[in-house]
C-alpha cells in the first residue's frame, strides 16, 4: 500500500471518527490529502550559473503553484554533496513527487531509493538519472537528434551541406575541434553521437579533419559544461595544433555556455569577421542568442524550456492522482537497471534568420531583450 493511499485512509478515517463525534452523516468531511494545496513537490535543479537552469527552475514552480501545489526547489551550485543533501531534506519534509536534474546521473541511488521506500515517484528532469531502479519518469528532448541537429548545423555553417540537407558548394578540406558537455551527464554521450554518427562520413572522406586529432569524447569532453574549461581548451588547442598559419574553420560545441567559451578564446587570438570559425551551440541562451544575432556563433539548437516544465507538471499530476504519466518512447532510454518510460520533445535549430519566427515571435525572448543579450 502506497504512502498516499495511507494518508487518505487517514484522513477518511478521522473524517469518520470527527463526523461521529459531530453526529454529521456520511460524505462529510472528504479526503482532505488530495487538495493541491497539502501536496509538495520537491524540485531539484543543478545549478544557476546557467541561466537555462533557471528557467526551467522558474517554469515548473510556476507552472505547479498555478494548479495550487506547494514547491520546494531549489539550487546545488554544481556540487554533488549538496543534491544529495537537498534531496535527502526534500524527503524528509514530505515531498510527495520528486522533479530532479541531476548534477551527476549516477551520484543519487541512495536518495532515490529512499524516495522509493517512501513511495515518493521521481521524475528525471532533462537529464537521465542512471544506476537506479527507481526513476519513474523522465522528461526530455530528443537527445539524439540534438546531436545530429548541431553536426548538421556545422555542416551548413561551412558550406558542405544546405539547410534542405542538399549538397552544398563547399569541399573543403575544413579544420575543425570537437567539444562534449559533462560525462557524468548522459546526456553528453547522446549528443556526441549524434554528432559523429552525422559528421563521421565527412571525416572519412577527407571533407573535414579534426586537426588536434581528439575525436573521443573522452579527450573532449569538459567536466561541469563549464564555460571557462572550454576556453582553456580551446586556447590550448589553438597553441598545440594550429601553428604556422594552420587556421582553425569549425568547432562543434554542444551547449551555448561552452560555446561563449570557445568564442572567447578564439577572439583572443586574433579570429574576426568572416574568417571566424562557425561554432555550433545548444540551449538558445539569450547571451549567445546575440551572439548569433551579431553573426559570432552561427546557430543554437533551441529547446523550449517552457514545454519541458509543462511536461514534468503532467507528469506530477498524473503520480500525484495514481496514473501513469503517458509516455511517448519507451525504448530509447536504459538507464542501466531498466528503461525509464520517457516523453521527448522535439528540438529545432536556430540560425539567425530563425531568431525572430521562432524566439522572438513565440514569446521566448523579446527583440530589445536580443538586443541587449540579456533576459529581463
Ligand atoms: C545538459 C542539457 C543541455 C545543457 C547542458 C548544460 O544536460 O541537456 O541542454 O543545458 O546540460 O547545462
Amino acid at each position: 500500500m502506497n504512502r498516499r493511499l495511507l494518508a487518505a485512509l487517514g484522513s477518511a478515517a478521522l473524517a469518520l471518527s470527527m463526523a461521529a463525534c459531530s453526529g454529521d452523516g456520511a460524505g462529510s468531511g472528504g479526503n482532505d490529502s488530495d487538495q493541491p494545496g497539502d501536496l509538495t513537490i520537491g524540485v531539484s535543479m543543478p545549478t544557476q550559473t546557467s541561466e537555462r537552469w533557471i528557467a526551467d527552475g522558474n517554469s515548473v514552480k510556476e507552472k505547479l503553484e498555478a494548479k495550487g501545489y506547494q514547491v520546494d526547489l531549489q539550487y546545488a551550485g554544481d556540487d554533488i554533496p549538496t543534491q544529495s543533501q537537498q534531496v535527502d531534506q526534500m524527503i524528509t519534509r514530505g515531498a510527495d513527487v520528486l522533479i530532479i536534474a541531476a548534477i551527476d546521473g549516477t551520484a543519487l541511488s541512495g536518495q532515490l531509493q529512499a524516495a522509493a521506500d517512501a513511495d515518493i515517484p521521481v521524475i528525471a528532469y532533462d537529464r537521465l538519472i542512471r544506476d537506479s531502479p527507481n526513476v519513474d519518469f523522465y522528461v526530455s528532448f530528443d537527445n539524439y537528434k540534438v546531436g545530429v541537429a548541431q553536426a548538421t548545423a556545422l555542416l551548413v555553417g561551412l558550406g558542405v551541406q544546405t539547410k534542405d540537407g542538399a549538397k552544398g558548394e563547399a569541399k573543403g578540406p575544413f579544420n575543425i575541434e570537437l567539444f562534449a558537455g559533462s560525462l557524468d551527464d548522459n546526456n553528453a554521450h547522446f549528443f556526441f553521437d549524434g554528432a559523429m554518427d552525422t559528421l563521421k562520413p565527412f571525416i572519412d572522406d577527407g571533407t573535414l579533419k579534426v586537426t588536434s586529432g581528439q575525436t573521443n569524447i573522452e579527450q573532449v569532453a569538459i567536466l561541469r559544461w563549464q564555460q571557462e574549461a572550454a576556453q582553456r581548451r580551446m586556447e590550448d588547442l589553438l597553441t598545440s595544433s594550429y601553428t604556422g598559419g594552420t587556421k582553425v574553420d569549425g568547432v562543434l560545441s554542444p551547449y551555448d555556455g561552452l560555446s561563449r567559451g570557445i568564442i572567447t578564446a578564439l577572439q583572443n587570438a586574433g579570429y574576426k569577421g568572416a574568417d571566424f570559425p562557425v561554432v555550433t551551440g545548444q540551449d538558445a541562451e539569450i547571451a549567445s542568442v546575440k551572439l548569433i544575432d551579431d553573426g559570432v556563433q552561427s546557430s543554437t539548437i533551441f529547446k523550449d524550456t517552457r514545454l519541458l516544465a509543462e511536461q514534468a507538471v503532467v507528469a506530477a499530476e498524473a503520480f500525484l492522482t495514481d496514473k501513469a504519466p503517458e509516455a511517448n518512447d519507451t525504448e530509447t532510454y536504459n538507464n542501466g537497471v531498466k528503461v525509464v518510460p520517457s516523453y521527448l520533445l522535439p528540438v529545432q535549430t536556430v540560425y539567425k534568420d530563425d531568431i525572430k519566427p521562432v524566439l522572438i515571435d513565440s514569446g521566448y525572448f523579446t527583440a530589445e531583450e536580443v538586443a541587449a543579450g540579456q533576459a529581463g
